[in-house]
């Protein structure tokens, strides 16, 4: 099996077994060196002064935003937009598109997985609209038949706001049938690519995405990066969120002229640094290579899903096949709160995340309360899978 994890310097320096990656992923000495780099040698503030060093600046924050457009197959980099993270990302859809488009009465269409990120921006705009929200509800799976998304996306609905993928039961939702559906409908598409970038090619194209979210320390990319793409034509019907330094062209005692796009959405000085640093996080992945990535993840959860099995408490949320998790496995077990299932790993050293995850309705659908996540990246191996199971199957007499 791939051998990445001597590629994160963070292993080298602890013996903890991190399960947590759906929450952060640990960082590549690319990516970590990237931002030493940038600081110790091209440091300048990027958009202002003509000075080589801030041309450099400017130059090395545009070759992260064509990375970025290539990577995720935008048509041009004017068509990305780096923000503080996926959240802002969303919330300025949400602010600047379709609050301009919401009408009364019109319907905002979701999904039961979503995470808050993607749920409260549009419930709010909802209230305020006068508008509603309606919901999608995939199987376990993820799946759900066209009858299905044809009943709940309708001429009623503007806009469709989707997780690729979901944070708590890792399932693939069909986004390109919900795009299709809601594009013969003349809604726009909003992804939360958050928790399938890393995990799979994205190619907004070929999803049919309007709109799509990430964040970069999520792909071994820096935390304080994410990235909105929107398709241009889009993109040119905003005003931005943010107003001052370097979003305008010209300003005068009267009014002001706007940047062109995408600069007149990143107001203020931006993170340079981290965008040289998600360059970095998206060339080590290609040359990890998706496939090989994605082959290691799925070993694992494989191995994790039949290890599991044994424990008749334990319940996995979800499909039962493991290449249907992006390495996130939620479960329950019998009598023990998820909570101290987390707390007694973690004295054990092993890092997992427990609670709703930002994800209550799903949890209000589903009828728990809160579950146990696992979740598996290119870094963890066969030793952190046995020694967690191996906790999890004495558990209950750890507790007794
Ligand atoms: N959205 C992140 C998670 O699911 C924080 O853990």
């Amino acid at each position: 099996m791939d051998c990445f994890r001597k590629d994160f310097p963070f292993f080298s320096s602890h013996d903890i077994i991190y399960l947590d990656s759906a929450a952060t992923a640990q960082k590549p000495y690319p990516v970590i060196e990237a931002e030493k780099e940038y600081y110790e040698r091209w440091n300048a503030n990027p958009f202002r002064g003509s000075h080589g060093l801030a041309i450099k600046a400017t130059e090395l924050y545009e070759d992260g935003r064509r990375a970025v457009a290539e990577w995720i197959g935008a048509g041009r980099a004017e068509e990305i937009i780096f923000t503080r993270n996926a959240t802002e990302a969303l919330n300025l859809v949400a602010l600047q598109y379709a609050s301009r488009v919401l009408r009364p009465e019109d319907e905002i269409v979701l999904s039961i997985v979503e995470h808050h990120s993607n749920l409260l921006p549009w419930i709010r705009l909802a209230r305020e609209k006068n508008a509603s929200v309606r919901y999608l509800v995939p199987d376990s799976d993820g799946l759900m038949t066209e009858n299905e998304i044809e009943k709940v996306i309708s001429d009623k609905t503007r806009i469709v706001a989707v997780a690729h993928v979901s944070n708590v039961l890792g399932c693939t939702l069909p986004v390109q049938s919900i795009a299709r559906i809601a594009h013969k409908h003349g809604a726009e598409v909003i992804v939360d690519a958050t928790q399938s970038v890393q995990h799979m090619k994205v190619n907004v194209k070929d999803l049919g995405a309007d709109f799509l979210a990430f964040s970069a320390h999520k792909m071994t990319g820096p935390m304080g990066v994410g990235v909105l793409y929107g398709r241009y034509e889009l993109l040119e019907m905003m005003d931005p969120l943010f107003w001052g330094g370097e979003m305008v062209g010209s300003v005068s005692e009267e009014g002001w002229v706007l940047s062109g796009i995408p600069h007149c959405f990143e107001a203020g000085t931006v993170n340079a640094a981290g965008v040289y640093g998600l360059q970095q996080a998206i060339l080590y992945l290609e040359s990890a290579g998706i496939g090989r990535i994605r082959e290691k993840v799925d070993s694992l959860a494989r191995m994790f899903m039949e290890g599991a099995a044994s424990e008749s408490h334990l319940h996995i949320l979800g499909s039962a096949r493991p290449e249907e998790h992006n390495g996130i496995i939620s479960f329950i077990m019998d009598d023990l709160p998820a909570e101290d299932v987390a707390a007694i790993l973690d004295g054990e050293s092993i890092a997992v995340r427990s609670g709703y995850h930002c994800a209550q309705p799903l949890f209000e659908h589903l009828g728990i309360r809160q579950a146990v996540r696992v979740s598996i990246f290119l870094y963890n191996n066969e030793e952190d899978i046995q020694r967690t199971l191996d906790v999890l199957l004495r558990i209950r007499e750890m507790v007794s």
